[in-house]
């Protein structure tokens, strides 16, 4: 039996997983996503270049590896086949080593365009990608959602579309008026065929005789369909249990959960975010940790490190340990803050994440207030080579969440990190 690990955001998104993952990576044969579709955008630097997947986990970069999408994944076949394309300029993409599965839901046009009309007529948008994953993600909850099984096949994505023309009038009308889109639908659908596998099953196999397998979250905890801010939150389950439901697998079987953080907060989108800064270091913290969206290119709301919100995401996550990304941006700013607690008008004090979002919108966070540190940090080695106030406040960050640091990202290369 090989070795099961699970990795996943614990804030909002965004924590810079692509970096760890690409790191732990090279003892993995098998790296999956299991949920979320081209929401997310990962960027990982390899010798100073820059490379943003949306669909693919962050694992193909390496040679020999393989790469899985499974079940709980939606899918948008022409972001696939862009990808695949991408990568071959790089590195070799066969059926072998890229398994899609087959039970896994498929993003067309038309939820695209459901998704961006929903956003553009709600009197309280969600804030979404645009990409079509809320509107997938609930047709196959209605049970009438087109599974990449049904793509691959033509006959079959024919009597999909008839039988929606036939009971919807408004996507047979849809369907008249972008003719184009759906060509270009077709021909992705029938390009990324040969991709399409069991491929829950052939990594429970792999699993048994040996093979090492990674399980990539995408968005983060606070994202949660059913723990995070809803309705401020994706269309899927991020959290680290999610990857058993969608691989098909024994829970137990997982050996090691691992979160990703920034030593900061950021967050996209509309919702609550109680730690968000809304003056000059807000800014600062954007314009040095370059937090922009990877997939839309909006610009991240930028806050303090929320403690409450990560021994949350401990819990409910059951993290072994978390990476830290970006403590390189913090450098130079005379004093810092961790929120320790959260303070409601009515509610008093509150030590743990509320459940409603409302309550959570009223909170104020309850801070603890740290030195900052005026030197450049060094980008790697041990974590005892930091000046004294970086290190009381890794310390700091450490207890009050609860969660042990594994590592420290100090720059935007993969070989830029410390450990204890
Ligand atoms: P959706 O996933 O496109 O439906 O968007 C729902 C919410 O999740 C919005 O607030 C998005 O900004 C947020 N979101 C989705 N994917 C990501 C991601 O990869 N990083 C950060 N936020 C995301």
């Amino acid at each position: 039996m090989g070795k099961l690990s699970v990795i996943i955001g614990t804030q909002w998104g965004d924590e810079g997983k692509g970096k760890w993952v690409d790191k732990i990576a090279r003892d993995i044969d098998i790296v999956c996503r299991f949920q979320g579709g081209n929401n997310a955008g990962h960027t990982v630097h390899v010798g100073g270049k820059k490379h943003v997947f949306h669909l693919l986990p962050n694992g193909v970069l390496h040679e020999g590896k393989i790469i899985a999408l499974t079940s709980g994944v939606v899918i948008d076949p022409r972001v696939l086949m862009r990808e695949i394309i991408q990568l071959r300029e790089h590195i070799s993409v066969e059926p072998e080593r890229m398994w899609i599965s087959t039970k896994a839901h498929v993003i067309t046009p038309w939820h695209v365009y459901l998704d961006t009309k929903s956003e553009e007529n709600a009197k309280t948008p969600i804030g979404t990608t645009k990409r079509g994953i809320g509107p997938t993600y609930a047709e196959r909850d209605l049970r009438n959602g087109l599974r990449v099984e049904s793509m691959v096949d033509a006959d079959a994505r024919r009597e999909w579309l008839e039988k929606r023309k036939e009971a919807d009038p408004s996507f047979k009308s849809f369907c008249e008026n972008t003719s184009h889109l759906w060509e270009d639908f077709d021909r992705s659908a029938d390009f990324v065929a040969k991709f399409a596998c069991q491929a829950e099953e052939k990594i429970r196999r792999a699993h048994q005789e040996g093979k090492n397998v990674l399980c990539e979250g995408a968005q983060g905890t606070m994202l949660d369909i059913n723990h995070g801010s809803y309705p401020f939150v994706t269309s899927s389950s991020t959290l680290a249990s999610q990857a058993a439901v969608s691989l098909g697998i024994d829970p137990r079987k997982i050996d090691k959960i691992w979160g990703v953080g920034k030593v900061y907060a950021t967050r996209v989108g509309e919702g609550p975010f109680p730690t968000e800064l809304f003056d000059e270091i807000g800014q600062l913290l954007r314009k040095r940790g370059n937090e922009y969206g990877a997939t839309t290119q909006r610009p991240r709301r930028c806050g303090w490190f929320d403690a409450v919100a990560m021994r949350f995401a401990r819990e409910v996550n059951g993290l072994d340990g978390v990476y830290l990304n970006k403590l390189d941006i913090l450098s130079g700013l005379p004093e810092l803050k961790i929120a320790v607690a959260y303070r409601h008008p009515s509610l008093g004090k509150l030590d743990t994440f509320p459940t409603n979002g409302d309550v959570l919108r009223n909170c104020q966070p309850v801070y603890e207030t740290f030195k900052g540190w005026e030197q450049e940090i060094p980008r790697s080695g041990s974590i005892s080579t930091l000046p004294l106030a970086a290190r009381d406040f890794l310390h700091h960050l450490e207890e009050s969440s609860g969660c042990k640091i594994l590592s420290v990202g100090t720059g935007v290369d993969r070989e830029d990190f410390l450990i204890p």
